[in-house]
């Protein structure tokens, strides 16, 4: 039987975050092996908050290097970057006029962006969810490993390829979310209410997964926490349930086993020994995309072989697409 596929993508605004890592990235890399996956560098999508040109291109090109970094093999995945890909662009046109303005109002995304852009609250920002649903509904996906704050954002892509479906016969697959079971929503430092996010103003709200091991140390040190000091997993103690889920998910102890280390502990021994692991689990990721930038043809080779097989399954879809929905071929 076919492998199933996967299709997941990521925007590359400034160095991802642990956030990104833990909710996404790490599942990407571990599910490479049973799965047909695609994966992209979604620059389209990054337009809907005004970037520096050079700075869109040299964070691409480092986003890039940094997937490659976590363990996403080119030979394996269809590792590639949005805008090489035309389909992209020409679905998500079609699929803006089978989504509704009701719909993409309710986004809690947009919401959110146009609150705090409202200088720019442009069109692309409100039609987001659209292309996002191109990108995963051209390559077939039956997955997408996202974190949590993409739910919505796939419930959306699921009820357009549902209702295109109805509408022409069977033309998408309809595909699941696939979420880590304990940092599909990793917190702020800062804030442990709000998610981790790399747009946050306080960098000390968010590892960058380029941080140095000392930066580290000192973030997660200075994490908000309650003011009791039991390490465990309890409704109410949102800081440390936080830090507990990363130190699971970098070390792959269970919440339990992690309780025990830290019986008669207190808070500082904890945060000590979470900013070390994780540290150490960013350690290789630095050092291979340190290598991986010093090699600039590497990278504009994987690319762009990524690119022409991106290209060509995509253009399957789309094919089928134009036809259905009635356009002349050329
Ligand atoms: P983006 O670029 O904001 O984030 C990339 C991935 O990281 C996850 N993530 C988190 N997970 C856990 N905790 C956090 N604090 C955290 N912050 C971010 C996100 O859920 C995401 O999985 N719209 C998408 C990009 C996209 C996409 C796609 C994803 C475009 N097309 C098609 C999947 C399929 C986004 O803005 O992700």
């Amino acid at each position: 039987m076919d492998k199933k596929v996967i299709f997941s993508g990521i925007q590359p605004t400034g160095t991802f975050t642990l956030g990104n890592y833990l909710g996404a990235l790490q599942n990407w890399a571990a599910l490479q092996d049973e799965y047909n996956c695609c994966y992209s560098v979604v620059n389209m999508h990054a337009i809907t908050v005004r970037q520096d040109p050079k700075d869109l291109r040299a964070n691409t090109l480092s986003a890039y290097a940094m997937l490659l970094s976590v363990g996403i093999d080119p030979e394996k995945c269809i590792l590639f970057i949005q805008s090489h890909v035309r389909t992209h662009a020409e679905l998500a046109w079609v699929l803006d006029c089978y989504t509704q303005f009701g719909e993409l109002s309710r986004m809690t995304q947009f919401k959110d962006k146009s609150a705090r852009h409202p200088e720019n609250i442009n069109c692309g920002l409100f039609t987001y969810p659209s292309l996002m649903a191109a990108d995963i509904l051209l390559y077939q996906a039956d997955l997408v490993p996202v974190g949590d704050d993409q739910r919505q954002h796939l419930e959306l892509t699921r009820d357009i390829a549902e209702r295109f479906n109805g509408i022409y016969g069977n033309t998408f697959t309809v595909p699941d979310g696939y979420y880590p079971k304990l940092t599909a929503r990793v917190m702020s430092l800062q804030d442990p209410t709000k998610k981790m996010s790399k747009s946050d103003d306080n960098p000390k709200s968010y590892i960058s997964l380029l941080d140095p091991p000392a930066t580290i140390v000192k973030k997660i040190k200075s994490a908000v926490t309650d003011s009791d000091s039991l390490v465990a997993y309890r409704e109410g103690k949102d800081g440390i349930n936080n830090l507990m889920s990363i130190y699971s998910a970098v070390t792959k102890k269970s919440l339990e086993q992690i309780e025990n280390e830290f019986v008669g502990k207190g808070y500082g021994d904890f945060k000590q020994a979470v900013g070390e692991a994780v540290a150490e689990a960013l350690r290789p990721i630095q050092e291979k995309h340190a290598q991986l930038m010093r090699e600039k043809a590497f990278l504009e080779d994987c690319y762009r072989a990524g690119a022409e097989k991106a290209q060509q399954v995509s253009q399957r879809t789309l094919d089928k697409v134009y036809k259905k929905i009635g356009f002349l071929p050329r």
